[in-house]
Parts: C-alpha cells; sequence; structure tokens
C-alpha cells in the first residue's frame, strides 16, 4: 500500500469580532485552491482554518451585548462556519482558540518557553490604544495616534511576561534572506521585513496581559493571561496535537508547507512565529505567502456605500461558482484589488456567460445538430488544430506551479486565453459550412471533438476554482471519469472519439449589470440596522474653552497629488494647496483609500502643527478625517471652496 504524501495548509485564524466578509473570503478560497489541487495530486492534505477568540475587543464586544465572551465568540462561529459551507470550502479542521485542546497546547507551550528561559518577567510602559489591544513606541505612532486605527492612545504600564524576541534578530535576517529557501513570498515584503522591523533592532515582545482576563491564564502566575500572538500563532500545531492529546496528526503535518494570509500579519509568521518554533527547537514551515488587500472603495465594506458585499448575498443572487471565480481571477499576487458589484457582473458575462459558457453549450448544440449527440469514431486531423491542442498541452504545468504558489489570476488567465482560443478555432472552422458538405462529415466531427477536448481538459485544471461548476460541464461534454482526473487534463485526446453529449441547463446566466446593481442598490437602502458596525461611539469629551479651540489654525486644503509612503502600509503623503504657496501633509489612511481617489477632493486640515518627520518624510499639519465603519474618511468640504479659507 503506497503512503500519500502529506500536505499541510493554513490561513489565519480570524477575529470573531464581527461578521465575515468577503476580504476573509479570498484567503480561505485561496487555500480552498490549493488543497483541492493537491487533494487530486493524490496528496493526503490537512487544510487548517479557524478562529482567534481571545481578546479585550471580543470582552468588550460581548460585554456591550450583555452575553459572555463564549456566548458572543459561539454566535459568530457559527456564521463563519455557515460561510465556509455556502462557499464550499473543504478545510479539514476547524480551530477555536477556545477550543480545551489548544488552551492546554498554549500553556505547556507557554511554562515550555518559560522554562527554556525565553520568556521572562519585566515591566511593560507604551503608549496603548485599547481597540487595537495594541502597545505602540512613540515612533511609531501616526500623528499621535495608533498607527493601525488612528484613534487617541494612553500612555500604560504594566507588569507582562516578555519573548526573547531580539535573541532572533540574526537568525531571523538570514531565514528571510536565504535565497534557497525562499521562506516569504512575495519577495518584496522580504526587504520590508528586514529594514522596517529587524534593521532598526527587534524589540522583545510582551506576550501576557494583567489588565483583561478574556484569554488563556499563564499556568505559573494567575494575574495573566497569554497575549494574543503565542495564543494565535499556536494554533498551527496546537491544531495538529502538538502538546495536548486530542490529535495525533504533528509529525504527519508538521512543518507546514504553506502559511496564507494577508500582509498586514506577515511581520507576525514571518518573524515571531520562527522565532517562538526556533525556541521550540521544531522545524519552520516551509513557506508564508501574503496576498494583497480586497479594498471597498475607501474603507470598510458597507451598504451604504453602494457595495453589497455580504458573501451569503452574492453567492446566493450569482452562483458560488461565479462568486469563487471572480475573487480569485482578479486578485493579482501580492498586489491590493478594489473589489466593487461591476466588475464582478463584467467578469462573469465575460468570462464566464461569454466565453467558457458560450464555448460548451455551442459546442455540445452543433454536436447535437450534426450528429444527433454522437460524435463519428474516425477522424481527420489539419494544421489549423495544432495551436488550440499546442496551447492546451502548455496548460497543465503552468497552471498547476501557478494555482501551487498562490498565483491563482495567473493560472485563470492563462486557462481562458485558451478558452478564447477555442472560440476562436469556431469562426476559423466554421462548422456551419462544413455541415452542408457530406464530404466534410468527417471533418466537421473532428473540429467539434478538439473543442469538446479543450474543454474537458481546461475544466479538469478550473476543478479547484470551480467545483460546482466543472463536473456539470463534464456531464454536458461526455466525459466520464476516466479522463476527467488532474493527469488527463494533460492528454490530448483523452475523450473517446465517438463522445454522447447531453445539453444541460445554462451554466452562467448573463447578468443584466444595470438592473442588478440597482436592485443591490435597493438592497443596500433597507436594512439600516445591519449597517451599524456594532462598535461603540467615542465618549464625549471634557468641555474646553473656546479659546483653546480658537488656537488651531483650521483651513480648507485642495488636495493636489497623494502617494502611498514607501515601505509604508499607513501613510499617505499629500501635496495640498493651502493657498499659501502649497504643503505636504502625511496622514495614516492608506488603508481606506486607493490615492487617486483623494485627488481633487477639498478637505479640512489643521496648519499649525509643527512639522514633524516621518518615515523620512516632512508632515506639515493634519488632514481631519472622520471614522467611517472599521476605518476613516476624510472630511470633505464643498469642492469650490477656496484652498485656504479659514474654518472656524
Ligand atoms: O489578523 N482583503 O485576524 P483578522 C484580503 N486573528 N484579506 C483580508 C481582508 C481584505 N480586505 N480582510 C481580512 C487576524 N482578510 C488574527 C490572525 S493568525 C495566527 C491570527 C483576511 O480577522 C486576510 O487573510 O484580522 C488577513 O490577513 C486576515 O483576514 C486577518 O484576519
Amino acid at each position: 500500500m503506497s503512503i500519500r504524501k502529506p500536505y499541510y495548509i493554513t490561513t489565519p485564524i480570524y477575529y470573531p469580532s464581527g461578521n465575515p466578509h468577503i476580504g476573509h473570503c479570498y484567503t480561505t478560497l485561496a487555500c480552498d485552491v490549493v488543497a483541492r489541487l493537491k487533494r487530486m495530486q493524490g496528496y493526503d492534505v490537512m487544510f487548517l482554518t479557524g478562529l482567534d477568540e481571545h481578546g479585550q475587543k471580543i470582552e468588550k464586544k460581548a460585554q456591550e451585548e450583555g452575553v459572555t465572551p463564549q456566548q458572543y465568540v459561539d454566535e459568530i462561529a457559527k456564521k463563519f462556519v455557515k460561510l465556509w459551507e455556502t462557499m464550499g470550502i473543504t478545510y479539514d479542521r476547524f480551530i477555536r482558540t477556545t477550543d480545551p485542546y489548544h488552551v492546554e497546547s498554549v500553556q505547556k507551550i507557554f511554562e515550555d518557553l518559560y522554562k527554556k528561559g525565553y520568556i521572562y518577567k519585566n515591566e511593560y510602559k507604551g503608549k496603548y490604544c485599547t481597540p487595537c489591544e495594541s502597545f505602540w513606541t512613540e515612533s511609531q505612532l501616526v500623528d499621535g495616534k495608533c498607527p493601525d486605527c488612528g484613534r487617541e492612545v494612553t500612555d500604560a504600564s504594566e507588569e507582562a511576561y516578555f519573548f526573547k524576541l531580539s535573541e532572533f534578530a540574526p537568525k531571523l535576517e538570514a531565514l528571510l534572506l536565504d535565497e534557497e529557501r525562499n521562506f516569504l513570498e512575495p519577495k518584496s515584503r522580504v526587504n520590508e521585513m528586514i529594514n522596517n522591523f529587524i534593521k532598526p533592532g527587534l524589540q522583545d515582545l510582551c506576550v501576557s496581559r494583567t489588565s483583561f482576563k478574556w484569554g488563556i491564564p499563564v499556568t505559573f502566575d494567575d494575574n495573566h493571561i497569554v497575549y494574543v500572538w503565542i495564543d494565535a500563532l499556536s494554533n498551527y500545531i496546537s491544531a495538529l496535537g502538538y502538546q495536548n492529546s486530542t490529535y495525533d496528526d504533528f509529525t504527519k503535518f508538521w512543518p507546514a508547507d504553506m502559511h496564507v494570509m494577508a500582509k498586514e500579519i506577515i511581520r507576525f509568521h514571518s518573524l515571531i512565529w520562527p522565532a517562538m518554533l526556533m525556541a521550540l527547537d521544531l522545524p519552520l514551515p516551509k513557506k508564508i505567502y501574503g496576498h494583497g488587500w480586497i479594498t471597498f472603495g475607501g474603507g470598510k465594506m458597507s451598504k451604504s456605500s453602494g457595495n453589497v458585499i455580504d458573501p451569503f448575498i452574492l453567492a446566493d443572487r450569482y452562483g458560488i461558482d461565479s462568486l469563487r471565480y471572480h475573487l480569485l481571477r482578479e486578485m493579482p499576487f501580492g498586489a491590493d484589488c478594489p473589489y466593487t458589484n461591476e466588475t464582478m457582473f463584467n467578469r462573469i458575462n465575460t468570462d464566464l456567460a461569454n466565453d467558457l459558457g458560450n464555448l460548451v453549450s455551442r459546442t455540445v448544440a452543433m454536436v447535437e445538430k450534426y450528429f444527433g449527440g454522437t460524435l463519428l469514431e474516425e477522424s481527420e486531423a489539419k494544421e489549423i488544430d495544432n495551436e488550440l491542442i499546442s496551447m492546451t498541452d502548455a496548460l497543465y504545468d503552468a497552471v498547476i506551479s501557478d494555482f501551487e504558489t498562490l498565483h491563482i489570476a495567473d493560472g485563470l488567465d492563462k486557462i481562458f486565453k485558451v478558452i478564447a482560443r477555442a472560440n476562436k478555432y469556431i469562426d476559423e472552422n466554421e462548422p456551419w459550412k462544413l455541415a452542408k458538405d457530406e464530404a466534410q462529415k468527417v471533418r466537421l466531427s473532428t473540429v467539434l471533438y478538439n473543442l469538446l477536448d479543450t474543454v474537458r481538459r481546461c475544466s479538469i485544471l478550473l476543478t479547484p476554482v470551480m467545483p460546482h461548476i466543472c463536473p456539470e460541464i463534464f456531464e454536458q461534454i461526455g466525459a466520464d471519469e476516466t479522463c476527467t482526473n488532474l493527469e488527463s487534463a494533460n492528454v490530448s485526446g483523452a475523450l473517446k472519439k465517438n463522445v454522447t453529449v447531453k445539453k444541460g441547463r445554462v451554466l452562467f446566466p448573463r447578468i443584466d449589470v444595470e438592473k442588478e446593481i440597482a436592485e443591490l442598490e435597493a438592497l443596500s437602502s433597507k436594512p439600516v440596522e445591519e449597517e451599524d458596525d456594532g462598535q461603540p461611539l467615542e465618549p464625549l469629551k471634557e468641555n474646553c474653552v473656546f479659546d483653546d479651540f480658537m488656537k488651531l489654525d483650521l483651513r480648507a486644503g485642495k488636495i493636489l497629488s497623494c502617494e502611498k509612503v514607501k515601505k509604508s502600509d499607513k501613510l499617505l503623503c499629500f501635496q495640498i494647496d493651502d493657498g499659501f504657496g502649497g504643503r505636504q501633509i502625511l496622514s495614516g489612511i492608506a488603508k481606506y483609500y486607493e490615492p487617486e481617489e483623494l485627488v481633487g477632493k477639498v478637505v479640512a486640515f489643521v496648519a499649525n502643527f509643527p512639522p514633524r518627520k516621518m518615515m523620512g518624510l516632512e508632515s506639515n499639519g493634519m488632514i481631519l478625517s472622520c471614522k467611517f465603519g472599521d476605518g476613516f474618511k476624510v472630511v470633505e468640504l464643498d469642492p469650490a471652496t477656496k484652498p485656504g479659507s479659514d474654518i472656524g
């Protein structure tokens, strides 16, 4: 009996602090594609996803809703599980950090690191952002505020345990620079990790808290709970049974083949996680992949912004496979990708309805019309067939390699180029003309056969992305299990020559783009209460005197240009017409806007803050922004306002 090779792939464990959304879908879908592909290749796959359920934010949300943190996460966990079921996600294990086996593992890991001298007790001092549960150093703040969310921070100190992350700096640098090992992809992130975090000096990491209770207790010190990253990152090994007796898969599946995530948590996975594993004397994961973000026109997805992107609604209205295809096709590897309903509808109409759907339905219809549904045994090849066949031949290795390395959009692009070529092949060969000449019957059968065989080979490679529709395609083109396994995508002519087709339903109904957009917008204006992001409003501040307010010089400024600041995920650099010759201002709102969206807007800014350097650039003022969902939007003034006008 042959033993199947193991393959272990993970998503991040998501925070159940709100409902799951399209952003969570992308990572999970990408992993699902790889997991499905690896299973098709015969691997014994472990695909892990789950939830990161501890932390102060959850504790607070539960309190606001008048439930216990456990009740709160239990409810949200159901929604994640339901979403993955809806999206056809084939995870093998779903971990929740409140699962007793995970708690057991984390406590042992923490103890182990302490005994080995990698964890020590000290006092933590810093700037603390309560909503983000993050301590920051002065230099990390943006405009004196939390660089992640832009909120106020407070001075805080508390007794805490620390992990000796600093000790691992040389080893981490060597790991990241090891060309052969290629630990972190895309490569552009390697320099970011080294220049932004290792070079300036890695700080030891605070790994316990005393200020809240919703976490895993430190076994040897009652006041402390294990703080976020040791708890969260350990999931990748606790889920396999490391330091617990619930599972026994650690030796089989560790080290992981691939940890997948978006760019904002690459830092934790490529620095803290390897350091923890080194400290525990465990092998390191083979690869960390960090993809870009799905952005939502300036911030959080929001019904009021006209983008209904509740994945349940989209999957229900347009089909799971169309949604899967769109998300995976649209996102270029490593870069951000804005989501709009319109792009999705156009993508479904062009690629799926026009190109693939039409190819299948036209070809099947012609086989029925000209041959009563069954092609001939004989064939007659011609030179003109070669290009289509050789293009299809080239797909197998290229697409598998693209999918395995998470360049899924590239792989899909290649498949759809072949599909477009096949449509052109129909026009070149004009089967309707061949059909008029009895002497061309065999040639006509060959032309239609080549089309069916191309559809077969493309659909096999599309199966990890569109696992529900591809079997329907196979049924329509008469491809049985002997010619639909992965390897047979690499074999030209594996479909039997006298195949019998079976007309089926329209695979991808065309979407009336304008009508759908209007309907989704109508949907968006209805349930306003669903719009609430559940976050409390900031409490009103203490009274302040008019004179204090008057000290601030608030002005109108027109944004002349706006660019992302290199090596910063947060900062945008603005050139502003301030009515006095212009000035440069930096603002930490890069997560919520594409820079070009902001050009031309007239905004409010503080004009009399002293200049401040951030990431080597000078900022002369502060652009005002207002909380919007999970993010911020700039305070916009009437576009006709004269730059430099006084606000007050
Ligand atoms: O960071 N575009 O949890 P999280 C693309 N619990 N991907 C997105 C996305 C978007 N707009 N929004 C979310 C955490 N994601 C920690 C992780 S792991 C040991 C602990 C995906 O709920 C993406 O994978 O904030 C991102 O890295 C992750 O969700 C963040 O999830």
